[in-house]
């Protein structure tokens, strides 16, 4: 039973698996998927009007955890990516001689080319709280012979930077791993200039669609979704990236989407070979085992779905990517 006080919502929540669990709560007044700063877990249960009950699981929080992990299967994928496709929204705003951060760089490929495109004067500099990925960065650096370049292992809430260092700051497919983006958003903006932008792309996987129907492939968006939930992400954070930065405190915030889309024999290939793999070897395999969300019995047949969808006729998938751009005042 639940019922409103001022501006908290006081009552009991039951929930649990197996073994039914009470707890006493009150709470501020949260939208679905905001973090309740107090007690440090996701709204995930609704609050029924009417009935003044709460209903659905109440997800407690872990520590934050990187939802994919560093498997190599993983960080071969990530490091495909160019920033002629994941940083054109912002590319004709990054010019020489600015000073550029990629937060959670991984592999770094994007990082590269983006200091290839601030030469002769601009500068990057890519973090990562992975030792693994930014060492394979500073090589891929080395490869291509960028010197205008550099890689260090620091957390993204704390980068340890002094403030009004940065001209802009850009990130791809990291909010959506933490549980405080507004928190990293704040800290970029805070090693902004003023006038300083701050670029970020973030999938919703909400928006996939795919063909043919496959049970299996609508199991493994369930698996997805409830694995970066429990620790601690928003795999629909395409959605909400304008929010966060509008919390974070950005101005003239410039909102557009693009999408991902598979369809020819070499996409089809590459993501569902990928997908075949990362599904039975990666941390989202072992954290799905661990939370009891699938078993690996099942993450086999999730794994055989993928290679049956790169042959299946009429073949396609695609999802969303939300792109925005705002502005330290
Ligand atoms: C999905 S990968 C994206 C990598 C790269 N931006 C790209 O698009 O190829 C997310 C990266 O964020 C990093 N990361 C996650 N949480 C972090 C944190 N709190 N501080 C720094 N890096 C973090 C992970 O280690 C991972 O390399």
């Amino acid at each position: 039973m639940c019922q409103r006080s001022g501006r908290r919502i006081r009552g009991v929540a039951v929930w649990g698996r197996g073994k039914r669990v009470k707890s006493v709560f009150s709470l501020p007044p949260l939208q679905m998927g905001e973090r309740n700063p107090e007690m440090g877990f996701r709204m995930t249960v609704n609050y029924d009007e009417n009935q003044h009950i709460m209903t659905g699981p109440i997800s407690n929080t872990s520590p934050e955890k990187y939802t994919h992990g560093h498997h190599a299967s993983v960080v071969s994928a990530h490091a495909v990516r160019r920033a002629s496709e994941a940083a054109a929204f912002v590319l004709p705003q990054l010019k020489s001689p600015m000073r550029i951060l990629d937060f959670g760089c991984g592999p770094g490929t994007i990082t590269v080319d983006l200091a290839e495109h601030v030469l002769p004067d601009g500068s990057v500099l890519g973090i990562d709280s992975s030792e693994t990925v930014i060492d394979q960065a500073r090589a891929t650096a080395v490869e291509k012979g960028i010197s205008n370049v550099e890689f260090g292992v620091r957390s993204i809430y704390d980068t340890g930077y002094a403030s009004e260092s940065f001209d802009a700051a850009y990130a791809h497919q990291v909010l959506q791993h933490l549980s405080e983006p507004v928190r990293a958003l704040v800290e970029a903006k805070r090693v902004l200039k003023p006038g300083g932008i701050c670029a970020v792309r973030e999938v919703d996987w909400g928006t996939t669609a795919f063909w043919p129907q496959d049970d299996r492939l609508s199991k493994f968006l369930d698996v997805y979704y409830r694995v970066a939930e429990r620790n601690g992400g928003d795999a629909h954070a395409g959605r909400r990236l304008k929010h966060w930065y509008v919390d974070a405190g950005f101005s003239d915030l410039v909102v557009t989407t693009s999408t991902w889309t598979f369809s020819d024999d070499a996409g089809l290939n590459w993501w569902g070979e990928q997908w075949a793999e990362r599904v039975l070897r990666s941390d989202l395999a072992k954290r799905a085992v661990e939370y009891g969300i699938a078993t690996e019995a099942e993450l086999g047949e999730i794994s055989q779905g993928w290679l049956d969808w790169i042959e299946a006729s009429g073949a396609f998938l695609m999802f969303s990517q939300v792109e925005v751009v705002g502005t330290k005042a």
